[in-house]
């Protein structure tokens, strides 16, 4: 008999066992996610897939780790949604792969900053936050005013396409030419100011 001594003092039975009830435990909650269509499905049709531009400003905003300081998710609580606005819910995010949710807020939640400020305050701002914000502790991404370089990105739209983002090939065959005489601070803006616009109304 297997008993709850024997489990204890063996290696094998321990690990296994752990193993099984914290897998049923996780399958549970995780795989109804999959199905579900408030998860799967986007909020409503103001959310498109990253058109190309705010595609490459969005890998730039990973390379550049924004995300280490800035978190994209509004938590459903009223000190919250009274500064940030209506509170992020998963079909915002149905073509973000991966998503930038993170939970780290040296500096602001972007989740909803799309068009709070203009594309010119975003340019000084990234360019030197203190010209703008004198207090302002976050680095000057000086070098962003350069020239995009981006062929992969049709690539990179297609492989989005694989796990379901519904780019045509008339969007992939574009791209290229979208991001030409563009800079990655051009980039970068536009990724910005589409941040969470899909229920800004109802701020
Ligand atoms: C070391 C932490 C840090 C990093 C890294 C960082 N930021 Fe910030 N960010 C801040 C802080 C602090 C503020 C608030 C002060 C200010 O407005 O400059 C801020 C403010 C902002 C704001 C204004 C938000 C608002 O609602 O007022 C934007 C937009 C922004 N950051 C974008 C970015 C982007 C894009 C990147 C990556 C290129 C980035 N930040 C990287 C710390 C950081």
């Amino acid at each position: 008999m297997l008993t709850h001594e024997k489990i204890e003092r063996s290696n094998f039975w321990m690990i296994l066992l752990i193993l099984i009830f914290v897998s049923v435990g996780g399958l549970v909650e995780i795989v109804p996610l999959f199905f579900q269509k408030s998860t799967t499905t986007p909020v409503n049709d103001l959310v498109k897939p990253y058109d190309a531009l705010r595609l490459a400003g969005r890998d730039i905003y990973q390379r550049e780790g924004c995300y280490l300081c800035h978190s994209q998710m509004v938590r459903p609580f009223r000190s919250e949604t009274e500064r940030y606005g209506h509170y992020s819910v998963a079909g915002e995010f149905v073509y973000d792969h991966p998503f930038q949710w993170g939970s780290k807020r040296t500096g602001p939640d972007l989740a909803r900053v799309g068009g709070r400020y203009s594309d010119q305050w975003h340019r000084v701002h990234l360019l030197n936050p203190r010209d703008v914000v004198p207090e302002s502790n976050m680095p000057a991404f000086y070098w962003l005013d350069r020239p995009l370089k981006k062929p992969t990105i049709g690539a990179e739209m297609a492989a989005l396409r694989i796990v379901g983002v519904p780019y045509t090939d008339q969007e992939i065959a574009d791209a290229p030419k979208a991001l030409e005489g563009k800079t990655e601070l051009d980039a970068m803006i536009a990724y910005l100011q589409g941040l969470g616009l899909a229920l800004t109304q109802t701020r």
